[in-house]
């Protein structure tokens, strides 16, 4: 084998594991395990989807609250019925900031612009910078032993 021969079957072999490598490392997320199915901007996850809380670890306090599958969980109460608890998307309608529970003033707030919500989730301000926001989207909820599960819609 020549010399050049050998140089251009080397590089070939090259741009053939390359490739490969590439293309591998370039699938499709179709396995993706996501409860929410990924999110959407200022909505939350895929309507349908169903998010659990493990009512035994966690939002054990009234006032604590969480974000998990694109849904904000709230506990507004004692007791592990279904009108303790508030679900709702976890990011706001204007931008998409992350919300928060604010205890002390008994509403929902974004931490990007400062937009607030009752617990209902109608708007109470409007964001900081000027522009406007609308209502959250209010998820229903269902308890079976300690599972809290929200539906988003
Ligand atoms: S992203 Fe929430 S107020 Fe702007």
């Amino acid at each position: 084998m020549e010399r050049n021969e050998f140089i251009k079957s080397l590089g070939l072999g090259i741009a053939v594991v390359c490739a490969g490598s590439c293309l591998s490392g370039c699938g499709s997320k179709s396995n993706d395990p996501s409860p929410a199915g990924g999110g959407t901007p200022g909505g939350g996850g895929t309507s349908g989807t169903k998010v659990n809380v493990d009512l035994s670890t966690q939002l054990l306090t009234v006032g604590s609250f969480l974000s998990s599958g694109g849904v904000l969980f709230v506990r507004t109460a004692t007791g592990n019925t279904t009108s303790s608890f508030i679900a709702t998307q976890a990011t706001c309608p204007h931008q998409g900031g992350a919300l928060n529970w604010i205890q002390a003033n008994n509403l929902i707030q974004c931490s990007l612009h400062s937009s607030q919500y009752s617990a209902s989730g109608s708007v109470i301000t409007q964001p900081n910078d000027g522009g406007t926001t609308q209502a959250l989207k209010i998820y229903s909820t269902a308890i079976s032993g300690n599972t809290l599960t929200a539906t988003i819609s």
